[in-house]
């Protein structure tokens, strides 16, 4: 029978205690096909936690199962000077793209260990990071080819408005997704 999986939300100060084991999932996760990433993605990404969980809006939920570290999902809130518009390599319109506080919340990673998917791990993770948000719109960048993020984004209702160039090793382009908040945005 399944074990229960506990979720919980982090504060930045506690996430930095969690790094090693965050980004000890995230290179695991990484490595899979389509995306077959290094160590130096993972190097990316501990660097860029460090500043990330100290942004506004930093939020963090963690899935742990009988206390190891199943999933997590993070964001932060988009400054008004954000370079998340920037690369774009198709066009968006200017009410798209345009930024005012507390617009936009970015959706940075979510994740799950290979053995604990489809149990709606990320769907709950997903439901917990964007509940009660301040910002009218949630936006992320999916890898067109990780067919399984895709097919769950499209069943929680995001939309593709772009893509763009990532800030990772080789550039690569992602999808640019959109999801409305407020009212009714939960599943
Ligand atoms: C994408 C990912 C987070 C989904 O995690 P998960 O816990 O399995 O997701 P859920 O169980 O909540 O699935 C939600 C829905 O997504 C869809 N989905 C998930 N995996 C799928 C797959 N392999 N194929 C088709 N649809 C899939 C289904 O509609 C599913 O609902 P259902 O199980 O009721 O049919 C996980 O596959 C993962 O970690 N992938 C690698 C990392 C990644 O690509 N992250 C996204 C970065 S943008």
């Amino acid at each position: 029978m399944p074990s229960e999986i506990e979720f919980a939300s982090i504060a930045g100060d506690l996430a930095a205690k969690h790094l090693d084991e965050l980004a000890s999932l995230y290179a695991e996760v990484y490595a899979e096909p389509p995306y077959e990433w290094g160590p130096e993605h993972a190097e990316l990404f501990a660097d860029r936690f460090e500043g990330q969980r100290q942004q506004d809006g930093f939020t963090l939920i963690e899935a742990r199962d009988q206390g190891r570290l199943v999933g997590m999902s993070f964001g932060v809130t988009l400054l008004p000077n954000t370079p998340w518009w920037q690369n774009l390599t198709t066009p968006a319109a200017e009410n798209v793209t345009a930024e005012h506080p507390n617009r936009t919340f970015a959706l940075v990673e979510l994740l799950v260990r290979a053995p604990w998917r489809r149990r709606r791990v990320a769907g709950t993770m997903h439901d917990l990071l964007l509940a009660d948000r301040i910002e009218e719109r949630a936006t992320l960048t999916v890898l067109p080819a990780a067919e399984a993020a895709r097919a769950a984004y499209r069943k929680w209702g995001w939309q593709k408005v772009a893509q763009k160039r990532n800030p990772l090793p080789g550039s690569p382009v992602f999808d640019v997704l959109v999801k409305e908040l407020g009212h009714g945005h939960a599943r």
